[in-house]
């Protein structure tokens, strides 16, 4: 295979939507199928990559030479991430992150009962791995974020650049048809520190994929 930016990087890539359990039988995720994100590691895959897919739960096979890691929570998450980054040249966290979880899980099902016509669950914030992964951020070390936001795209994208120290953020509309969770077309604004923001069209996952991986390519082919 023809060489690439890419070729033998060691690329971190995360998907799905984590769980955080409420008890044995019931738990709090999101809309997330992991389409975006096992797309774009198929995608480092093909221009020579070598890709770790940390996966939280998702209905879809593996793509051909990725090496997968799957975890339930937002904390096996943060770890799994946390502890790959080391040998990491980029990570790419696609994963539709839980930011609050249940202070405590049930050991046993919740019942109802006559008497509680209402129940409440407490929420604690869970870890932000960006952030967290932003303090060990050698140079040289890349990464790239995701947005989804339902309103005032790209200043709170922005700020999510800022914040999270990131090389590239994906930012993605997810409140207009056909953009963000579940299905198999997105569109995308690509912002980059130092370069005036890129729009795709709609188009599917695997286009997005190629668009944003091209971006990507093109960073490590300059700071290389
Ligand atoms: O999986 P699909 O159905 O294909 O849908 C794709 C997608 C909508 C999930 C994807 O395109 C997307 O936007 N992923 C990020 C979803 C998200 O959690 O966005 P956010 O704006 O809440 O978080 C911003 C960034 O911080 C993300 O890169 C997220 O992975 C990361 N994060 C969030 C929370 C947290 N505690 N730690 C994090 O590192």
């Amino acid at each position: 295979p023809q060489t690439t930016p890419l070729t033998g990087k060691n690329v971190i890539v995360t998907a799905g939507g984590t769980r955080e359990r409420i008890d044995p039988v019931r738990f709090i995720t999101n809309d997330s199928s992991g389409k975006m994100g096992y797309a774009i590691a198929e995608e480092m895959a093909q221009r020579g990559a070598d890709v770790t897919l940390i996966s939280a739960p998702t209905k879809l096979a593996p793509p051909a030479g990725v090496a997968m890691v799957d975890v339930l929570t937002t904390e096996d998450l943060a770890d799994a991430v946390t502890s790959a980054f080391k040998q990491a040249d980029i990570l790419v966290m696609a994963a539709a992150v839980a930011d609050f979880k249940p202070i405590s899980s049930a050991d046993q099902k919740i019942k109802k009962s006559a008497d509680n016509d209402e129940m409440t669950i407490k929420l604690t914030k869970t870890a932000d791995i960006l952030k967290r992964v932003a303090q060990m951020k050698r140079p040289g070390q890349l990464t790239v974020g995701f947005a989804a936001e339902t309103q005032n795209l790209l200043d709170n994208a922005q700020k999510k650049l800022i914040s999270k120290q990131l090389d590239l953020l994906i930012a993605n509309d997810v409140s207009k048809p056909g953009v963000g969770f579940n299905g198999d077309t997105n569109q995308v604004t690509i912002l980059q520190p130092d370069q005036a923001p890129i729009k795709t069209t709609l188009a599917d996952k695997h286009v997005i994929a190629k668009q944003v991986v091209d971006q990507i390519s093109q960073r490590v082919q300059k700071e290389g």
